[in-house]
């Protein structure tokens, strides 16, 4: 047997048919070997007995501000806690300053990436009202996850919140696009009775259970009458989610972990700090999400990163700026509810990797597999330890699951063959590439 770049011995490996015990052996990059690797040798071996092995995990829907506000947030620090937090792969979206639009845009973020992404890196393209018509060869260009967009309007200014436009928008062009799905008009029509200085809890009264809802029928509606497949992101609605158990053949579906995690007494505790778009609502919310992440309804669980400045978190209701850091404490917190027994360690793999893999049509991620990525997130699913903003690597600097005390931790994280964090190490230079997708051009 020839010789391999790097072994990973004994590791508990989360495989698509099931948990073994197995050897991983990598070659440039990609898994070469799965099996019995005693006799085989290395360069790099790692020692993984007692932890698990998962497929790099991925994390669909982040927002790294680049360009934007440095202070805030940048491509490099993004990636840097994407890999701190066990993270193999990010998904960045287009409502940076300015928005990803068009082709120059595209092109300069994907060169951009070089040097300075610490993990892989797929690319959001905004749809806007002025460039429906280039939606279809934009969508096609190389790395490009998928069209986004805002149907109700949240940070930035990229909105499409008409019938005739999102109907225009999915005539043009023929893979998933992802849905901000909350009915502008009614955010528009109810924000007159949310006074400046109220209460934060009444961000989920503004944007109401009605608000998404009536999206994302709307969204339904003209996703099957064009049979435009459909990913409506951050579905945060026990009344969604029942309605699109009858969408499947055009839509796909995405939790997010804060409404896995949170509910309405956020607000009370976290002031501003649990002020996202959609809103963290109440238990009954939380309880369907969990239904449907056991009935199979969720396809992918992200985190919707989204930093802010402390002083605009700060701001007083309805100015507090809408988005939540979440990119180096999804892992953690989604292994605290494996440790819970809320979900099985199978089934966050799929939904944060399996899931996003076909849902996205990722190539070359997804699954450990012979010929794949040698992306890996290893676990310690005994290790207990507590979220802590010290640790947070964005330069805004908060979470708003501080001293959330999590069971199970990322150990390390590798990323094509290179370890790239090792126990709250991150090691060597930003090596992140742009992720390749089936459908985009140079695939
Ligand atoms: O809370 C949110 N923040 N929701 C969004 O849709 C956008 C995001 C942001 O970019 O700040
Ligand atoms: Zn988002």
């Amino acid at each position: 047997m020839a010789g391999f770049d790097l072994i990973l011995r004994g590791g508990a490996c989360v495989l698509p048919w099931g948990t073994e015990t197995t050897d991983l052996g990598v070659r440039e990059g990609r898994i070469a070997a799965m099996g019995d690797l005693r006799t085989a040798a290395a360069e790099q071996e790692i020692d993984c007995r007692g932890l698990h092995v998962l497929p790099g995990l991925i994390d669909a829907h982040v927002h790294l501000r680049d360009p934007g506000d440095p202070a805030v947030e940048t491509l490099e620090t993004g990636t840097r806690a994407a890999v701190l937090g066990g993270l193999a792969a990010v998904f960045d979206m287009p409502n940076t300053t300015p928005a990803i639009t068009d082709r120059a845009r595209l092109d300069w973020k994907r060169d951009y990436l070089a040097g300075r992404a610490f993990c892989d890196v797929g690319l959001y393209v905004g749809a806007s009202k002025k460039n429906i018509a280039e939606l279809a060869a934009l969508e096609l260009q190389p790395n490009v996850c998928a069209v986004k967009v805002f149907a109700g309007s949240s940070t930035g200014d990229l909105l499409v919140e008409d019938d005739a436009s999102l109907e225009a928008v999915m005539r043009s062009g023929r893979r998933r696009i992802c849905y901000h799905s909350e009915d502008e008009y009614r955010l528009q029509a109810r924000k007159p009775l949310f006074r400046s200085g109220m209460p934060h809890r009444n961000h989920m009264e503004w944007r109401d259970v009605e608000c998404a809802a009536l999206g994302t029928r709307r969204l339904m509606a003209i996703a099957r009458a064009t049979s435009r497949p459909a990913h409506i992101l951050h579905v945060s609605t026990a009344e969604e989610l029942d309605y699109l158990r009858d969408f499947r053949d055009v839509a796909t579906v995405e939790v997010l972990v804060n409404h896995l995690t949170q509910t309405d007494e956020a607000y009370d505790r976290l002031g501003g700090y649990a002020v996202m778009n959609p809103p963290i609502r109440d238990a009954r919310h939380r309880e369907a999400a969990w239904a449907a992440v056991r009935d199979g309804t969720v396809d992918v669980v992200g985190s919707d990163h989204a930093p802010h400045s402390r002083a605009a978190k700060e701001r007083p209701w309805p100015e507090t700026a809408a988005g939540l850091t979440g990119v180096q404490t999804i892992v953690p917190v989604m292994l605290d509810h494996v440790a819970a027994g809320r979900l099985s360690l199978g089934r966050l793999v799929d939904l944060m990797c399996a899931g996003p893999a076909r849902v996205y049509g990722v190539s070359g991620k997804g699954r450990l597999a012979a010929g794949y990525d040698a992306d890996f997130t290893v676990v310690d699913l005994k290790r207990q330890r507590s979220i802590e903003e010290s640790w947070i690597a964005s330069p805004c600097g908060w979470t708003p699951f501080a001293g959330h005390r999590c069971t199970g931790w990322p150990v390390m994280t590798i990323i094509r063959g290179q370890v790239a964090m090792r126990e709250d190490e991150v090691l060597g230079p930003p090596r992140g590439a742009p992720v390749r997708f089936a459908e985009a051009r140079g695939a």
